[in-house]
């Protein structure tokens, strides 16, 4: 058991002494959560292989998932991976800081314990002014993974670091709820054309305008089968409840959840709705309790409260979580690969009776 320290820290200009004593923990081996614009990231010094062993144990997360390096600015680079592409330098130009991953060719001074025994390196900037001025002061990269015991859903809150990993990590520096709320994107440039392993924070529309068009993963690997390729593991992000995913368009839609609500209460379970705001007014009679992400119109909104949302229905007792899907224009296209990972592949496709 170790003390977890938690203190407040401002978002926007993070207390300088602070700041120093969590870099401090960082440069002696030890763990750090800390706010990044996307989740909390549960932060280790990335040189230091001991020191990323604790960030496994912590969230007993598995040795063959690898951690993101995280860098307080693109020039450093260099330090960490190689052979680095111009069209690396071009994506970093125009999306750092910010939420998006880059897997470029692994520098060997990163240990081996960061990439989960590969040759490649996944690297991002933060946005987040407390994740910057901790890499800075810390002087070192920093391996930071979500914050979260492995298999749960990320933490956008302080609080929901401290529900899964009190006791288990040193320090968690509280910078507020996070504005993106789902993870970065991340994008391997060790393919040709470059293959979008995980829709995050950057659209994919937003990356194929920059660099012309980039390649989906098929399909995600069930939990249990070990990944051919890192970050590809189809349960991920799950809340306790069983989560269903449902995909199409009301009226049918409300019919159906409708429909499955009640089903489930028959059944004596107690069921969820994670849905948007525009779906209150027409699923008011449903017998459920009413997760709202947000509005079909603000998708950045649905992100930003996605997992609160999810954590929240659980803490609301469901068993069962009936989630609407919200398309995959921008960010949706995240939003519906952690509900997929959510509900474990369980997605029900809704069509008009004819
Ligand atoms: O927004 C984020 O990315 C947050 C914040 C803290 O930066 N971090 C995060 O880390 O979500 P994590 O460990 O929860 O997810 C990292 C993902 C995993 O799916 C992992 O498999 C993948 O990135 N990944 C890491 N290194 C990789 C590599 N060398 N090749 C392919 N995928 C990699
Ligand atoms: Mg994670």
């Amino acid at each position: 058991m170790k003390t977890t320290q938690i203190y407040p820290v401002d978002a926007q200009a993070p207390d300088a002494e602070l700041i120093a004593r969590a870099a401090e923990v960082i440069r002696r081996g030890g763990l750090v959560a800390f706010p990044t614009e996307t989740v909390y990231g549960l932060g280790a010094n990335a040189l230091d292989a001991q020191a990323v062993r604790g960030i496994f144990l912590a969230k007993e997360r598995p040795a063959y998932d690898p951690l993101i390096v995280h860098l307080d600015r693109a020039e450093a680079l260099p330090q960490v991976a190689r052979a680095i592409p111009p069209v690396a330098w071009e994506l970093a130009t125009h999306f750092w800081p910010g939420p998006l991953t880059l897997v470029l060719p692994r520098h060997p001074q990163i240990p081996l314990e960061v990439t989960a025994g590969g040759e490649t390196v996944a690297v991002r900037v933060p946005a987040h002014p407390v994740a910057q001025a901790l890499i800075r002061a810390a002087g070192v990269p920093i391996a930071a993974p979500s914050a979260n015991r492995f298999g749960r859903v990320s933490p956008t809150r302080a609080s929901d670091v401290w529900a899964d990993l009190a006791g288990r990590i040193d320090l968690i520096l509280d910078g507020g709820p996070t504005q993106v709320g789902v993870e970065s994107t991340v994008l391997s440039l060790v393919s040709t054309p470059p293959l979008l392993l995980r829709p995050g924070g950057v659209s994919r529309e937003a990356l194929a305008a920059l660099i012309g068009p980039v390649q989906l993963l098929e399909r995600p690997v069930p939990i249990g089968e070990r990944a051919a390729a890192p970050g590809t593991l189809l349960q991920h992000y799950a809340p306790r409840a069983q989560v269903i995913l449902y995909r199409g368009e009301a009226p049918t839609l409300y019919a159906t959840l409708q429909a499955e609500a009640q089903r489930w209460t028959e059944e004596g379970r107690r069921v969820g709705l994670l849905i948007a705001r525009e779906d209150a007014e027409p699923l008011r009679s449903a017998p459920a309790v009413l997760g709202i992400a947000g509005s079909l119109a603000d998708l950045e909104e649905v992100a930003r409260h996605l997992f609160a949302t999810l954590r929240a229905l659980d803490e609301a007792g469901v068993q069962v979580i009936l989630a609407r899907d919200f398309g995959e224009a921008g960010l949706g296209l995240a939003i519906r690969d952690r509900l997929t990972r959510a509900a474990a592949g369980h997605v029900v496709e809704v069509t008009p009776p004819d």
